[in-house]
């Protein structure tokens, strides 16, 4: 892999600023100073230090973002900003997209990767990975809706979604879903089979990842090494 590339990857660099740096005499590759950009190295085996910092070779990359209101779940959208637009361009060049879905008026946990088998795992009906929401609607639910959300029901498409959970609030208005399937629209499907209508939604937590309050909304960060093993423990 050229050295360029490898610190692209890396999200340490982009080409422009390994040129510079080469010039600078800022990167070490196995202790050497490091003549060109495009030289090659073993992204395994080699060494490499840009501006006196070890760098690391992490093929994969898992992002964890606080979705705002307003923006899509999606790599390109030619109305509407996209997820990836909150990413700064060294990780947008990563090749990240977001796992799953979330609507445009949705909130909150997305996670953002660039391994596609990963991600098809987490999201394969197969392994009912939980998805819990926050949520709000318009009119108070009774204790026979949420016996019937949580036994399942007929969405108008016909399609009769799997068992899911509700904890309601005092409020009898707003409290947290956990879904273990991911249908287009599905909260705002199963609460219209209700004659109910969802006024907010945001994603707390999906798997073993759990959106804290110290990652405000609009902003994100790169998994934690155990968050990371979670994950893959939980697409086995
Ligand atoms: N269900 C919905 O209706 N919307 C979402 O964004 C997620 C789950």
């Amino acid at each position: 892999m050229r050295l360029d590339k490898f610190l692209s990857v890396s999200a340490t660099a982009t080409r422009k600023e390994t040129a510079r740096a080469v010039r600078a005499g800022q990167i070490t590759v196995n202790g050497i100073t490091a003549k060109r950009a495009d030289m090659a190295l073993d992204p395994e085996k080699d060494a490499v230090c840009y501006c006196g910092n070890a760098v690391f070779y992490k093929p994969f990359r898992y992002v964890l973002l606080n979705k705002p209101d307003g923006y899509v779940s999606a790599t390109e959208d030619g109305r509407d900003p996209t997820v990836l637009e909150l990413l700064p361009p060294l990780y947008t060049d990563l090749g990240l997209f977001p796992c799953g879905r979330l609507d445009k008026h949705t909130l909150g946990l997305m996670l953002l990767t660039n391994n596609g088998e990963l991600s098809h795992r987490l999201l394969s009906p197969r392994r009912h990975v939980s998805k819990r929401y926050a949520f709000r609607v318009k009119f108070p639910l009774t204790v026979e809706e949420c016996e019937r959300f949580r036994e399942g029901l007929v969405l108008e498409d016909g399609y009769e979604t799997k068992p899911a959970d509700i904890e309601l609030a005092e409020d009898k208005k707003s409290g947290v879903i956990t879904l273990v399937e991911g249908k287009y629209h599905q909260i705002k499907r199963m609460m219209e089979a209700l004659h109910n209508q969802i006024t907010y939604l945001e994603r707390i937590s999906f798997g073993p990842l759990a959106l804290s309050e110290d990652l405000p909304r609009g902003a994100w960060r790169e998994l934690t090494e155990e968050e990371e093993k979670m994950l893959l423990i939980t697409a086995e």
